[in-house]
This record gives structure tokens, C-alpha cells and sequence, in this order.
């Protein structure tokens, strides 16, 4: 730790990370709620990847943010991603949905840092969603 922040935030530019989201914001495809949402991620092998939402006139298939973020990541070769950053296009950090709590806790694990905004530390994705259930479920209960 170091003033607050987990040691691994120190080397993420958080900056960075919310001006990509607040760039891919811009070409979401929102024409029913009209948030148009951006998420991008820092992988371990510092990659930036950054997706938006996409919306659907069957209102529940449309994708979040986050959603497209695990497609690039996985479509561009995969790899674990170690900190997030959603917004709404302003800077100002999204709060992601419980879906999407879970798609994020597959491919970055309880210590994905969550941006927070600029006046707070990242909070960690076990934070946000604990007692995940997760690939380590099955393996304690497939029969033996
Ligand atoms: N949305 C996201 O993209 N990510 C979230 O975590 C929350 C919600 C999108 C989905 C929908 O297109 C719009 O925001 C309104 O719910």
C-alpha cells in the first residue's frame, strides 16, 4: 500500500484508462437509453483494449461496455486484464453492472483494480462482487 492506493495501482495511468473509455464512449450504440458507455482495460502484458455498449430493440440483448471489452480481449489473443476503467463519456467512473461484475471476475479475478475516479483508490473487483462464483466452483464439485 502506499498513501491509500494498492501498490500494483502505482503503475497503471488512470488518466489513460478513462480517456479511452470516454473515446470509445463516443461511438456506442445507445439509441434507447441513451448512455452511451465506454469501458477500456490494461492487460498484465500491458495492452489497452476498449469497447462500448451496443444496444439491441430487444432491449435485453443488448451488450454492455464491459461485454465487448472480454470479446476484444479474448478475440485478440486473451491474457488477464489488471485494471478497468468505465464511463459514461464524462471521466466519471460507471459503476459496472452485476453481469458484468462476473464477466470481469472470469478474466481479471478478485484483484482487477475498478477505477474509482481521480479523488479515490481503485477499489478491487472481490470488493465489488465477493464470493464470486467462479471456475474454481466446478473443480470442488464435479463428482470425483
Ligand atoms: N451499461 C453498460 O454498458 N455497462 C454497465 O455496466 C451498465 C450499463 C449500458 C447497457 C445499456 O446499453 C445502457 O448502459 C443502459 O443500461
Amino acid at each position: 500500500m502506499r498513501g491509500g492506493i494498492p501498490s500494483e495501482a502505482a503503475g497503471v495511468d488512470w488518466d489513460v484508462l478513462r480517456a479511452a473509455a470516454d473515446a470509445i464512449a463516443a461511438r456506442a450504440y445507445a439509441p434507447y437509453s441513451g448512455l452511451r458507455v465506454g469501458a477500456a482495460g490494461l492487460t498484465e502484458r500491458g495492452e489497452l483494449l476498449s469497447a462500448c455498449n451496443v444496444e439491441n430493440a430487444s432491449f435485453g440483448l443488448s451488450l454492455c461496455a464491459e461485454c465487448g471489452l472480454v470479446s476484444a480481449l479474448v478475440s485478440s489473443g486473451g491474457g488477464r486484464l489488471v485494471a478497468v476503467a468505465v464511463t459514461a463519456g464524462d471521466g466519471r467512473p460507471l459503476s459496472p453492472c452485476g453481469r458484468c461484475r462476473q464477466l470481469l471476475a472470469e478474466h481479471g479475478g478478485p484483484d482487477l483494480l475498478v477505477d474509482a475516479g481521480p479523488q479515490l483508490p481503485p477499489r478491487r473487483l472481490g470488493e465489488l462482487l465477493p464470493l464470486a462464483f467462479g471456475a474454481e466452483d466446478f473443480a470442488r464439485r464435479s463428482p470425483s
